[in-house]
């Protein structure tokens, strides 16, 4: 079959070596961005008069109908082709005739590629983000069903602070909105219109650019064509967005893989998202938490190893950027998958409120307890010293706080009074945070109401 550089060489390429080559495989994924890329550079060559008027508007009409049978039937964006372009191109001479073999007119398919992945990730980027608010969606719900019970915070996977569930849930909302701030800067990054580079030089037409961008919604134009042809930092920056939103979606799958356990069993995974085991009848695996932590690896192989493919390479194009394609296509559906299949888990849980609460209260009160005896006036480093041998004591008998008499309490210092026994509670702990961005009831109410404002905010903006 004829390709589109047949004409410099007398024999056929080798079978292998141009299977070796092709990217229609996976680029089809391009098709309708490069359709849309086409319509409108056949208008810019004819308003600079590079073709005439009636050749630009049967190509228009010839690749409105490529489009239109492209959409009704995916199976019909196939064929021997080696790329997406040459597939449309051969569909559009197929269809118009000659005229279709001036598309190309001072266009390389180097600039022609990187428009098109720009336009797919301009139009894919916002689909992540609405997954993304889903998953946002379920953790406060989840948040606000939990109303006021606490449950242990850890730091060094040990009890550290009674905090409210709400709060953890939201403390999960918190990344996930910095990854569609991340996305955001993505789609940033790909909002540049690199057309009018040609090959590497630049194109010999005096095109309007900014109209052009204009037409296909690009915000600016690349400043240098040798760069231009070459840059993918969109493709890098949209790779680091999703492996950080696969970093927070691992750390989400890793706290609940742990908190569904049977050691801690806070929450308990709905038995539709649960697998079991072939051989032990009592399993109740949370194997999707599992393979979003497990993806997390590969997402972050596939941002690491296109950093790897763009760093020794020369100026201008050169092949190995047509990686860029299956790394931005594998971390996009991996990341889709990944939110949507969290989303389901998340809104399946159920809380153990009572489970939770009992857990939040113990030797975990015992910042309280100092912090009741610095209100009363001790120094800190002393109140902690105080309480650091209290706790010695208590674990040594196996008891904790709540189990105190006045007197025992008094017995550690004169400062403790009576009042002491209703200030070390979970609940007292969580009212005694006082900063905005702590777990104290009010902070958190707000918080969450900040959540869902961003949720209908975001809707609407859409
Ligand atoms: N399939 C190629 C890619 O993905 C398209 C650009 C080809 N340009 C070239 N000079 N061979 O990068």
């Amino acid at each position: 079959m004829a390709n589109l550089w047949s004409g410099r060489f007398a024999g056929e390429p080798d079978r292998e070596v141009f299977e070796f080559g092709r990217s229609f495989p996976f680029d089809r994924r391009l098709f309708e961005d490069d359709v849309r890329g086409s319509l409108a550079w056949v208008e810019a060559i004819s308003a600079v008069g590079a073709i005439d008027a009636a050749d630009a508007r049967a190509i228009a009409d010839g690749l409105l109908a490529i489009l239109r049978d492209g959409r009704q039937d995916p199976a019909y964006v196939d064929g021997p082709d080696e790329d997406v372009h040459a597939f449309v191109e051969r569909k559009l001479v197929e269809r118009i005739g000659e005229a279709g073999k001036r598309l190309h007119t001072g266009r390389s398919r180097n600039e022609q590629v990187s428009v098109d992945l720009r336009l797919y990730l301009k139009r894919r980027i916002p689909a992540l983000q609405g997954a993304v608010a889903e998953l946002v969606a379920a953790l406060a719900d989840q948040a606000a069903l939990a109303g006021d019970t606490p449950m242990p915070a850890y730091t060094h996977l040990r009890r550290a602070q009674p905090v409210l569930v709400a709060h953890f849930w939201l403390a999960h909302v918190a990344a996930l909105r910095r990854d569609y701030a991340y996305l955001d800067v993505a789609a940033g990054a790909a909002d540049c219109l690199p057309l009018g580079s040609g090959a590497v030089a630049g194109t010999s037409y005096l095109l309007d650019v900014q109209a052009l961008a204009a037409r296909l919604g690009f915000s600016s134009v690349a400043a240098n064509s040798i760069d231009a042809s070459s840059d993918r930092d969109f493709v890098s920056v949209f790779l680091h967005a999703c492996s950080l939103a696969m970093v927070h979606l691992s750390r989400l799958a890793e706290d609940l893989v742990i908190f569904t356990g049977e050691e801690f069993r806070f929450f308990e995974l709905s038995d539709d998202v649960a697998t079991g085991s072939s051989l032990m009848p009592q399993k109740k695996n949370p194997d999707p938490l599992e393979l979003i932590r497990g993806k997390a690896g590969r997402v972050i192989g596939r941002h690491a190893g296109w950093l790897a493919t763009m760093k020794g390479l020369p100026g201008g194009y050169n092949k190995d950027l047509q990686e860029d394609k299956e790394a931005v296509f594998d971390a996009e559906s991996t990341v889709g998958g990944s939110l949507s299949a969290a989303r389901t888990v998340v809104a399946g849980l159920a809380l153990d409120q009572a489970r939770a609460r009992q857990w939040a209260s113990g030797l975990l009160l015992a910042t309280d307890v100092a912090e009741y005896l610095v209100a009363r006036g001790l120094p800190f480093r002393q109140a902690h010293e105080i309480v650091g041998a209290m706790v010695r004591m208590l674990v040594a008998d196996g008891r904790d706080f709540g189990s105190l008499s006045v007197e025992e309490w008094a017995a550690f210092s004169p400062l403790f009074q009576p009042d002491v026994i209703a200030a070390i509670t979970p609940g007292a702990a969580v009212a005694a945070r006082r900063t905005p961005q702590s777990t104290n009831p009010a902070a958190v109410a707000s918080a969450l109401a900040d959540v869902r404002l961003w949720l209908t905010v975001r809707e609407g903006g859409r």
